[in-house]
């Protein structure tokens, strides 16, 4: 199986330095190795919860659509899209929400916090708390649980929604996985050097501390930020501790081990803070210079960008909508055609049974199991003996819901005594595999 990789960025505001390099490039470089899946997104739901200012919110979206892209993010390999594009989330948001505990999300950092300060101000508890900010984590949980993502790249403060997302797709595994894991179980992964990149007055780079490096900003800007860099007073010629430097712990996200070598040497020598300054902002010129002008290409065509968007909507949805219609069938929500009724008479029970046909070979003794409309699904392995294939045949047949089917890489097996007993074909995508899945257990569950 190979890692699936997920991580949202809220669009409430311009992206700086700091979500760059501390974010957005790793994610990127993890998105080129083998064996890994990524799908990134536009958390576009989540920022209508902070921000009530359209205008802002499309800005936004569109800045960091673009800075996404001048990364050189690889939108054939990696599934790009905007979370507000996939309806799949907020439907799952709601069957997560009926499962999720009031009394989970009560704890809620973000939430707590509010309540918290309206307590000190003697408010009520809950003024100016809306539904959304309360059911924030529920939202990122769909994020999640939707693209059964098991890497989940976060910054400290998001460690605590991560943790939810699993407490909440556990419990509805619980409920209605019938002994299957439905959702995988998600990991925060938190990139420790790069997260903590500081910011102009040295605490942690951050638009709410108001101390950010523009990213794509005119090479003007960026010095006349980096001017204003706070470092020690020591003079040129006075020996500079490059460990404590938040100057050289910005220069070293950005440079080869040789080039610190050299600043480190430099500074340890008396270098001047102005020179370091300078060195910086050369470096973070000169690197920024090109995704600076596809950046600024990016946001001169936004139909491009709506294209590349709405065709990673294509592709997440080839994921989603499947996986959705699995998981309305697993609470109830079932079409009443091929539902036919869950009551259990032997009447019935020997129409299912018409769906399994048994037979012989030169191997042994096999069974199949036909689609309602007639067609192959899954064929057994050939038992020894007759017996063993009836027992087998026999468990596929009462086993109803607690039947292990798995669907790994496109292909269905059902499993039975820790044993694969029977297998479906290889399908060419995973949306016809899992419509499969749905007619296998049409097939074991309905008369006709
Ligand atoms: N809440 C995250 C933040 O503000 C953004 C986000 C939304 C997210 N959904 C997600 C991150 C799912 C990871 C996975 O940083």
């Amino acid at each position: 199986m190979s890692t699936r990789v997920l991580t949202g960025i809220t669009t409430t505001g311009t992206p700086h330095l700091g979500n760059y390099a501390g974010a957005i490039r790793p994610a990127i470089a993890a998105s080129q190795v083998d064996n890994v899946e990524s799908f990134y997104f536009l958390a576009d739901y989540h920022a209508l919860i902070k921000c009530d200012d359209p205008a802002r919110i499309q800005r936004s979206r569109l800045e960091i659509a673009a800075t996404w892209l001048a990364g050189g993010l690889d939108v054939e390999r990696a599934t790009f899209y905007r979370q507000s594009d996939i309806p799949e989330i907020t439907e799952l948001m709601w069957l997560l929400t009926c499962v999720a505990g009031k009394g989970l999300l009560n704890r809620a950092h973000a939430y707590k916090a509010s309540v918290d300060q309206n307590e000190a101000a003697g408010l009520d508890p809950d003024a100016g708390v809306t539904m959304g900010l309360f059911s924030y984590p529920v939202l990122m949980a769909a994020d999640i649980l939707m693209f059964n993502a098991t890497k989940v790249p976060v910054g400290r403060d998001q460690v605590q929604h991560v943790e939810m997302a699993r407490d909440i797709g556990q419990r509805f595994n619980h409920l209605f996985g019938q002994g299957r894991e439905l959702f995988a179980m998600p990991e925060a992964v938190i990139e420790e050097d790069v997260a903590t990149l500081p910011g102009l007055d040295g605490r942690k780079m951050s638009k709410s501390y108001d101390n950010t490096i523009p990213l794509f900003s005119s090479s003007k800007e960026l010095k006349s930020a980096i001017s204003r860099f706070v470092t020690d007073s020591k003079l040129p010629g006075e020996p500079k501790d490059p460990d404590n430097s938040h100057l050289f712990t910005l220069y070293q996200a950005f440079s080869t081990s040789a080039e610190q070598a050299v600043m480190r040497a430099d500074l340890t020598a008396g270098l001047a803070w102005g020179e370091a300054k300078q060195r910086l902002f050369t470096l973070l010129d000169e690197q920024l210079a090109e995704p600076r002008e596809r950046y600024h290409d990016f946001m001169a065509k936004p139909n491009d960008m709506e294209d590349i968007l709405q065709a990673g909507a294509v592709k997440a949805r080839k994921v989603a909508t499947p996986f959705l219609a699995q998981l309305r069938e697993a609470v109830g929500l079932r079409s009443f055609a091929v539902q036919g009724t869950d009551v259990t008479t032997s009447k019935k029970k020997a129409k299912k049974a018409s769906r399994v046909v048994s037979f012989k070979d030169e191997e042994g003794f096999r069974f199949r199991i036909l689609s309602v409309a007639g067609e192959d699904l899954v064929l057994s392995k050939a038992f020894a003996d007759g017996r063993s294939a009836g027992m087998a045949s026999k468990h596929v047949q009462t086993a109803q819901e607690a039947l292990d089917i798995r669907d790994t890489d496109q292909q269905l097996s059902i499993w039975f005594e820790g044993e694969c007993i029977a297998q479906s074909q290889t399908y060419s995508s995973a949306e016809l595999c899992a419509a499969a899945l749905v007619e296998l257990r049409n097939a074991l569950t309905t008369e006709s």
